[in-house]
C-alpha cells in the first residue's frame, strides 16, 4: 500500500460529513434487489480484469451523490468499467435503484471511503480515469485539511492511475478550483487544467442549485505523466 500522510486518511478527518439521514422504501429495496452490483470494502486488492474482463478501462467515480451522472455516464459507455464509491448510504441505494433500471452491467457501487478503497483496494497503475464531480468545498479555512483534492492525495491518486490515467474534477467553489489548480501544479507528475464543461457530464441536482444560485462551474482535466495537455 501506498504511504499516505495520517492526516488523510486518519479516521475522525474526513472528506466528508458523517450524516444521519434515513433511508427510503426503495432506497432500502435496491440493497437487496441490486446485491450484485455492491463490492464490499476490504483489504484485499480488487481483481479489475476479473470483474470487468481483460482490457477493459476501469474509471473511478469518488462521491456520486444520488448516481445520476454515474448512471447516465455508464449508459453512454457501456464499454467502460465503472467503480462509483460513496459514502452516503441512501445515495448508494439511488444508485442501485438506477442501475436495476437502466440496467447497467458496467458499474459496480461501494458504501465506502473512497481513499480508504484507494489504498487498500485498488492495484498501483490499475485505473483508466477518477472522476470527483463537486466534492465537499469545505470553504472555512479550518477545514481545508477535509478537502478531497490535497497534495497527499494526488500521490495516492497518481500511483492507482495508469500512464495518461486522467481526474476529471467539476466545482462551483472558485476558491476550491484556484486551491485545486494551485495542488496540482505544485505536483510535477501532473499536466493538465481548467477545460470546457464537456457535453457528456450530466448536471446533476447539486449542480443545478449552483447555478441557480449564480455560482459559476469550473471542469479540471489532469493526466498523469503526460507533458501535451491543453493546460491553462
Ligand atoms: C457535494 S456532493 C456531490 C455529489 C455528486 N457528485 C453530484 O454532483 O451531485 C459530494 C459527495 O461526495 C461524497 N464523499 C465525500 N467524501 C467522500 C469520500 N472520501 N469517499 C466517498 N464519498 C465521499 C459525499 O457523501 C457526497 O455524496
Amino acid at each position: 500500500m501506498t504511504e499516505v500522510a495520517p492526516h488523510v486518511l486518519r479516521p475522525r478527518i474526513r472528506t466528508y460529513k458523517p450524516r444521519r439521514s434515513r433511508i427510503s422504501q426503495r432506497q432500502s429495496g435496491a440493497f437487496g434487489h441490486q446485491a450484485a452490483f455492491l463490492l464490499p470494502l476490504s483489504d484485499e486488492p480488487l481483481d479489475l480484469a476479473e470483474i470487468w474482463g481483460e482490457g477493459v478501462p476501469v474509471v473511478l467515480e469518488i462521491g456520486f451523490g444520488t448516481g445520476l451522472a454515474t448512471a447516465q455516464m455508464a449508459a453512454a459507455k457501456p464499454g467502460t468499467g465503472l467503480l462509483a464509491v460513496d459514502i452516503h448510504t441512501p445515495g448508494v441505494g439511488d444508485l442501485l435503484f438506477r442501475i436495476g433500471d437502466l440496467p447497467l452491467a458496467n458499474v459496480r457501487v461501494m458504501e465506502a471511503d473512497a481513499l480508504t478503497v484507494l489504498d487498500a483496494m485498488i492495484p498501483a497503475g490499475a485505473l483508466a480515469g477518477v472522476r470527483s464531480y463537486f466534492p465537499d468545498p469545505w470553504p472555512k479555512a479550518r477545514h481545508h485539511k477535509r478537502r478531497l483534492i490535497q497534495p497527499d492525495v494526488l500521490t495516492l491518486v497518481a500511483d492507482r492511475l495508469r500512464p495518461r490515467g486522467f481526474w476529471h474534477i467539476a466545482t462551483d467553489w472558485d476558491e476550491y478550483a484556484n486551491a485545486i489548480r494551485a495542488c496540482f501544479a505544485s505536483d510535477a507528475r501532473w499536466h493538465g487544467g481548467v477545460i470546457d464543461r464537456p457535453d457528456d457530464r450530466p448536471v446533476t441536482r447539486y449542480e443545478g442549485r449552483a447555478l441557480l444560485e449564480g455560482r459559476h462551474v469550473t471542469d479540471l482535466l489532469y493526466e498523469v505523466g503526460a507533458d501535451d495537455r491543453m493546460a491553462s
